[in-house]
């Protein structure tokens, strides 16, 4: 590989096939694929369409087989439970293999879904790594959605086992996973065969019988299993993310494009090699966490933490250099909004003057868009160089980054930097006319997506078109608006649908006003995202009531916000509501989200031609003002 980022690039999209098949050495193939590239099916491309391999296979037996059993594989860093456990490679091949044992028993097999509901344990990576040994599909749901976000996922997936735990622990609080778990398969029509259950020592669950098994119990009797040979092109796992709709996507990824380059972004994105330790501070039920804490540092054979705690709180914003000290860590990856609630706690940098971190080599931010006032505080703080690189849940590893393992390219501050190679980004217009340097559109990528890519939605071929490629033929849509400037540099704005981002989780507007229209005494709603100083954006409900109600507003507002919190969960952070007299709309009835987004963010905006009563979009940007100039006014920053 070349040292030089552009000679790279330029082979990764003039010769995509022979590209991706250098990469592609880097992976066992039981059966080595014929075809580098399927394109047979546009816009569903396939790549590496009939080799066989194992993922499982390649993140741990591998290395076992090539004496690295006495390694460590992952570093348990748990400050809630007040523990650290280190598991070698060898240590985790036998638990992963005896769990697939015992999932073989149950009758699992390769195809067959399995819903994984657990917090940040080791576990949850056990299991993880056990669906992908036996050809298993596993679809992990995070901890902080609701039971009936779960019971939406349990509906779609069809999950024959559920594997959960009896609580999470979150900062002070406990989470009875097992009583929401209990909640969703009641909701749910499709209800699972069995479930099985950690049972952590903070807080035991009732075991329902006939339905639930103890963890423990069932890997003691677990014979273990070696790996079952899978087709590239099978589904390695299913994760649910946030549309524009209340329904969320369910996002395929096959198992061989996702083995090769996530074990080429290790090394030429992250800069990693074997042995090293790589810590990405997110949680296994977020792409990232897919990615970045288990299979890409497993592939790779490094050494990935598993941190169970917040980067503040657990116990103080020291939490992060901590474990970048205690565990030498040599790159770490977090979300934007995790530096700015430690800024918010130690502007001087006090706390990490506590400890030494001269082993980090690498800082990367991903989730959200990195403003410039972080990106500096936190990159003169630990003079190294902070990397934001910009993804999506789709695309399973980055579009835009630096590259510390090819070339450091000189940052630009809320930049994610260059088009990672295989990826062809450009900016087109509302009518899908190619736009010019530094002017601003939807950033879309052209066709084929590089492999590790959704390959398309869970049994809906027709919404992934409808989502991502019927809008511009020949373009992946990412949602995302943007610009790239004259040398190349791409900048991600924001999104341009109803999709925000909160505190680094993505979350649908949709969703919520689907909820909240549900209360008797709303007449209609409209949910838009906002600026915060601490998570990026929050949600902000605009409520129009009915005419005869009897409630008074802070009890209506009361219950909007307790409904969000239960049908949706805490993560959606939904606590603002204003009620308003009337919602601006366009003559046909369309509401004007848009434009409200913009006077939210004080962005110059164009009162379109077909509004409905102007006198009502006047109120609206008049009480939105108000509303923005408050928060500013109390912010902490
Ligand atoms: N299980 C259950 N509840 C959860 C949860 C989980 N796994 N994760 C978060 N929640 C709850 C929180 O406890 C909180 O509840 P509350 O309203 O009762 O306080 C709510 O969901 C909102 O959580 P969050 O947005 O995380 O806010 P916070 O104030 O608890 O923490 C940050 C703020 C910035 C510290 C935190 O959001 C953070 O660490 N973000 C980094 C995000 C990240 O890594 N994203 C991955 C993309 S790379
Ligand atoms: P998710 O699917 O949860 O990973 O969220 C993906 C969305 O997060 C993207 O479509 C962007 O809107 C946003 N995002 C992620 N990383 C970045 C980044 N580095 N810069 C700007 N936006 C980002």
């Amino acid at each position: 590989m070349p040292g030089n980022y552009r000679e790279v690039y330029e082979q990764s999209i003039s010769s995509p096939e022979e590209f991706w098949a250098t990469a592609a050495e880097e992976i066992y193939w039981y059966k080595k694929y014929t075809t580098v590239l399927d394109d047979s099916n546009k816009p569903f491309y396939r790549w590496f369409d009939d080799g066989e391999l194992n993922t499982c296979y390649n993140a741990l037996d591998y290395h076992v087989e090539n004496g690295c059993t006495e390694k460590t594989a992952v570093i348990y860093d748990s400050p809630v439970t007040g523990s650290v456990r280190k598991i070698t490679y060898g240590e985790l091949l036998k638990q992963v293999s005896k769990l697939a044992g015992a999932l073989s028993n149950k009758g699992i097999v390769k195809g067959d879904r399995i819903i994984i509901y657990m917090p940040m344990i080791p576990e949850a990576v056990v299991t993880m790594l056990a669906c992908a040994r036996i050809g298993a599909i596993h679809s992990v749901v995070f901890g902080g959605f609701s039971p009936d976000e779960l019971a939406v996922r349990i509906e779609d997936a069809q999950p024959k086992v559920i594997i959960s735990a009896s609580c999470g622990i979150e900062g002070e609080k406990t989470i009875e996973y097992h009583t929401f778990l209990n909640r969703a398969i009641e909701l749910s029509h499709h209800k699972p065969e069995c479930c099985i259950v950690f049972q952590r020592e903070v807080l035991k669950a009732n075991l329902m019988p006939d339905r639930d098994y103890d963890w423990d119990e069932v890997m003691k009797d677990a014979k273990p299993v070696g790996c079952i040979p899978v087709k590239s092109t099978d589904p390695l796992y299913i994760l649910y993310t946030s549309g524009t709709t209340g329904k969320p996507k369910g996002v395929v990824r096959d198992n061989g494009g996702h083995a090769v380059v996530l074990k080429w972004s290790m090394k030429y994105i992250y800069g990693l090699e074997p042995g090293d330790v790589f810590w990405a501070a997110s949680d296994i039920g977020w792409v990232v966490g897919h990615s970045y804490i288990v299979y890409g540092p497993l592939l790779h054979g490094c050494t990935t933490v598993l941190y169970e705690g917040k980067p503040v709180g657990t116990p103080d914003p020291g939490a992060f250099w901590r474990v970048v000290s205690q565990h030498q860590v040599k790159v770490f990856f977090t979300a934007p909004t995790a530096i700015r609630a430690i800024k918010r706690e130690d502007t001087a940098g006090d706390y990490l003057k506590k400890y030494d971190v001269l082993c980090l080599k690498y800082l990367f931010l991903a989730g959200e868009r990195l403003d410039p006032n972080t990106y500096h505080w936190i990159s003169e703080l630990l003079d190294i160089p902070v990397i934001d690189n910009w993804w999506q849940t789709e695309t399973g590893w980055p579009i835009a980054a630096n590259f510390p393992g090819i070339e450091l390219l000189p940052i630009k501050a809320g930049s994610p930097t260059k088009s990672v190679p295989g990826y062809k980004v450009e900016i087109l217009d509302e009518n899908g006319k190619s736009l010019n340097s530094d002017e601003q559109g939807n950033i879309v990528i052209k066709l084929p997506l590089p492999p590790g890519t959704l390959v398309t939605l869970w049994q809906d071929d027709e919404k992934f078109k409808e989502s991502y490629t019927d809008r511009f033929p020949g373009y992946y849509n990412t949602g995302d608006g943007g610009y790239i400037d004259g040398d190349g540099y791409i900048y991600v704005m924001g999104r341009v649908d109803d999709v925000i981002n909160v505190a680094g989780h993505r979350l649908s507007t949709g969703a919520m006003e689907a909820v909240i229209a549900n209360h008797p005494d709303v007449a209609e709603c409209a949910v838009i995202g906002v600026a915060d100083e601490l998570k990026g954006q929050l949600p902000l409900g605009l409520v129009v009531l009915k005419s005869d109600i009897d409630n008074c507003h802070e009890t209506i507002i009361n219950d909007l916000i307790a409904m969000v919190r239960e049908r949706i969960g805490a993560i959606a952070s939904f606590k603002q509501v204003l009620i308003v007299n009337a919602l601006p709309k366009t003559r046909s009835g369309k509401v004007l989200r848009g434009v409200m987004r913009s006077i939210a963010d004080g962005q110059e905006y164009q009162v379109p031609s077909t509004v409905e009563d102007k006198t009502v979009l006047t109120d609206i940007e008049n009480i939105l003002k108000g509303y923005m100039a408050g928060r500013k006014e109390n912010s902490k920053f």
